[in-house]
């Protein structure tokens, strides 16, 4: 049977984040649902800021250098995930020896210092880097981060133009969630066209993609892949799953932990999706893929959140215990059968 990167893969890149568990793991079934099916890996976590500089003077470099290196052996592009986020940040980041929060002076230093060495480190090896991370509010306006506050909204400019430095070959990303929010849509359409204008480099914008069953609304979905390519950048669904478990918003928001561990109507599919609901899960990839095929001239990328639901981080969010059914790689590593039905919408 075709496999996705044979088909889709000759229309833009289709991936997987893969965790390092993934990466060293021993399990033949693991590795080849990972280089049979996908022709990108981005790091699901050991390239964060926190991980992979975890002290002012010392990188653990250890995690990513691995999982360039499979990518490597095996054929496969690797995007790197991601240089200036507010969560996962190195945890000293922002602070001085006293603990007082660092000058803008300081702060931009750590960046610089921050960003050239990581990518100077897999210069040339790593395709693109998202090298800002969900900056923005669903409204549109600016996340009031520590690098919003410290620096000011002039921390993008800084951001892109390091890392353009560092490797002037490597493609440069800005990524959000809730990217089908006109709001925040708007937002990122104007950085992109501000950062243009400034004279940075930008190649294209992810759209997350965490996705469920009844959001995002696909008419706003699609509306925000042809607003960002009409500011001149490709667009990257850069971290795709369904959530097929019902969101804490609906409950309240009360002190659900303990509910969501044991309520059987909060994590009602322990022992598998029913028919239903697995009918739910194949219309809703169907109909994403569907949106992808139809902009696939607009789309670079297209990476899945995780390699299979044994690896999704859907199942400890937002509390852990939960089973959910995200991606498209069951639990056995066994490809899901709405796959073939996927590749048919791209031949
Ligand atoms: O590494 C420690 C480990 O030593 C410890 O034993 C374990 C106990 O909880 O925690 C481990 O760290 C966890 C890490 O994942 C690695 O598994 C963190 O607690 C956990 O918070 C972290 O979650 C990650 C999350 O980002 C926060 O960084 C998820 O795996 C990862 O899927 C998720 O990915 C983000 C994207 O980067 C950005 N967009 C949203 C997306 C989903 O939240």
């Amino acid at each position: 049977a075709q496999t996705m990167k044979e088909t889709i893969g000759k229309h833009f890149l289709i991936g997987a984040a893969v965790s390092t568990r993934n990466i060293y793991s021993q399990d033949p079934k693991v590795k080849s649902a990972i280089v049979d099916n996908f022709n990108a890996i981005v790091a699901e976590n050991c390239m964060k800021g926190e991980a992979i500089h975890p002290e002012e003077n010392r990188y653990s470099w250890g995690d990513a250098d691995a999982t360039v290196k499979f990518a490597e052996d095996n054929n496969m592009v690797v995007t790197g995930h991601c240089l200036v986020w507010h969560s996962q940040a190195p945890r000293w980041m922002f602070k001085d020896n006293d603990g007082k929060t660092v000058t803008r002076e300081v702060l931009i230093d750590r960046l610089y210092h921050h960003i050239t060495n990581v990518v100077s480190r897999y210069k040339g090896r790593i395709k693109g880097w998202d090298v800002v991370n969900e900056a923005f509010e669903d409204d549109g306006s600016y996340r009031k981060t520590p690098y919003y506050n410290i620096i000011g909204p002039e921390y993008f400019e800084l951001a892109f133009k390091f890392a353009h430095e560092a490797d002037p070959n490597a493609e440069l990303y800005y990524n959000d969630y809730s990217m089908s929010k006109p709001a925040k849509r708007d937002a990122v359409c104007r950085l992109v066209r501000d950062l243009k204008a400034k004279g940075c480099r930008i190649d294209a914008v992810g759209m997350q993609s965490h996705n469920g069953i009844d959001y995002p609304n696909l008419n706003d979905y699609e509306a925000s892949i042809d607003s960002l390519a009409a500011c001149g950048v490709k667009v990257m669904m850069t971290e795709l799953d369904i959530n097929m478990l019902p969101s804490p918003q609906h409950f309240g928001g009360a002190d659900i932990s303990q509910r969501f561990k044991y309520d059987k109507t909060l994590n009602p599919y322990v022992n598998g999706l029913t028919k239903s609901a697995q009918k739910l899960f194949n219309e809703r990839y169907l109909a994403f893929f569907n949106i992808y095929a139809k902009h696939k001239d607009q789309i670079s990328r297209v990476t899945l959140w995780g390699v299979s639901d044994a690896d999704s981080w859907l199942n400890g969010w937002p509390v852990p215990g939960r089973t959910n059914y995200s991606l498209l790689i069951d639990r056995k590593y066994k490809v899901k059968p709405v796959v073939k039905d996927i590749i048919k919408l791209f031949k």
